[in-house]
């Protein structure tokens, strides 16, 4: 017995050296542990000794099982090793030295424009912050004084998330966290804050109203804020933005979280103000609400408004784009028209 348990290990290791493949690999496996395997067959032999063989025997017979099952696992990682190898020298092979014909990208014309703006206000002590796209309703609505039920709420449908949160239907929604984030300025040194953002809205689509769009808010809180600081940072920001005189007009304007509020609007640039499909035939294109910040939203956000007062603007950061570059159409920013898009670069 234990002559042909020495005989089965050495034909064993002898068939195993030739094993190429997981099917042959297979294939001794069962010629060797499978039901009618060699070392099965031995297994079973055990019953025709005696007792005290058994004892003996059975060791042996157990020993060269486990010894087999570990020799195939092994050789089955050598022969993976050996197929992925192969699989890396059958791989297509690329020269990545080889240099590209494709242009390098541009910069998308919002972008450019909002970099602009915000070059333009850091120069004057604004800090630059990011808000969230995804918003809680309270900081969306209710920390702007725009209560559940409120008919302001309809002017601004959007998209909710199964949670309850909402997507951003303006960048006022920052407000609040960064009221709370910078908390009550400093004397003589008011919170100036810029924070652009993408915007949501359940929208009809039209040749000015993109259900996602960008603004870019600006706050500025102190104790000694006036209109004409507002007024001031608006010239500014439109002169800057397109280095030649354009024609607006204030006009009083509705806004929950400002009082008193107004709205800025642009002469179309499209048509010169004589009346186009993005101006709705108006002549103007709202621009820029803006106002001084509501006494309710200061008191949200932790501040106290017997003591701090603050203007707020919202600028239609994609239609400001649409205004500089002549782009007639609000749908073309987002259509991956590279011919379009990449003629801008500054
Ligand atoms: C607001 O969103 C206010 N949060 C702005 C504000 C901030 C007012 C701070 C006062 C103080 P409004 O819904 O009007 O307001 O949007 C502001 C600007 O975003 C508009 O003037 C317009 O230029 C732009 N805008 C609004 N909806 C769209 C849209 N669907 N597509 C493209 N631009 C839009």
């Amino acid at each position: 017995m234990l002559e042909n348990l020495e005989k089965i290990r050495q034909q064993f290791q002898e068939e195993l050296k030739a094993v190429n493949s997981k099917d042959e690999l297979e294939k001794i496996r069962v010629a060797y542990l499978g039901k009618k395997g060699l070392v099965t067959e031995a297994l079973k032999n055990l019953r025709n000794l005696s007792n005290e063989e058994k004892k003996t025997a059975g060791m042996q017979v157990n020993s060269l099982k486990n010894e087999i099952e570990a020799a195939i696992v092994e050789h089955q990682k050598v022969i993976e090793e050996k197929e992925y190898q192969r699989e890396i020298e059958n791989a297509e092979k690329y020269d990545f030295t080889i240099p590209s014909n494709r242009e390098p990208g541009t910069l998308h014309p919002i972008t450019i424009v909002q970099k602009k703006i915000e070059d333009i206000f850091k120069t004057m002590g604004f800090i630059i912050e990011d808000g969230l796209e995804i918003q809680t309703e309270y900081n969306n609505f209710e920390a702007v004084n725009i209560p559940k039920n409120h008919p302001a709420r309809d002017m601004q449908d959007t998209y909710y998330l199964e949670n309850g949160q909402l997507l951003k239907t303006h960048t006022s929604a920052a407000q609040n966290t960064i009221m709370r984030k910078y908390g009550p300025p400093k004397k003589g040194e008011p919170l100036k804050v810029l924070f652009p953002g993408r915007c949501f809205r359940n929208e009809n689509i039209d040749a000015s109203h993109e259900n996602t769009f960008f603004q870019l808010e600006g706050m500025m809180i102190g104790e000694d804020i006036s209109i004409s600081n507002l007024i001031y940072f608006m010239k500014v920001l439109l002169s800057e933005v397109f280095e030649r005189d354009v024609k607006v007009r204030l006009r009083p304007g509705f806004f929950p979280f400002v009082e008193p509020g107004f709205e800025l609007d642009i002469n179309c640039a499209i048509c010169g103000g004589s009346g186009c499909p993005t101006c709705k035939n108006s002549g103007w294109l709202e621009l820029l609400p803006c106002g001084m910040i509501h006494p309710n939203v200061l008191a949200m956000g932790g501040i106290d408004p017997d003591r701090y007062i603050g203007f707020a603007f919202g600028l239609g950061l994609t239609r400001l784009a649409m205004m500089k570059y002549n782009i007639k159409d609000i749908r073309l920013f987002n259509s991956g028209n590279l011919k379009l898009l990449k003629q801008f670069t500054r």
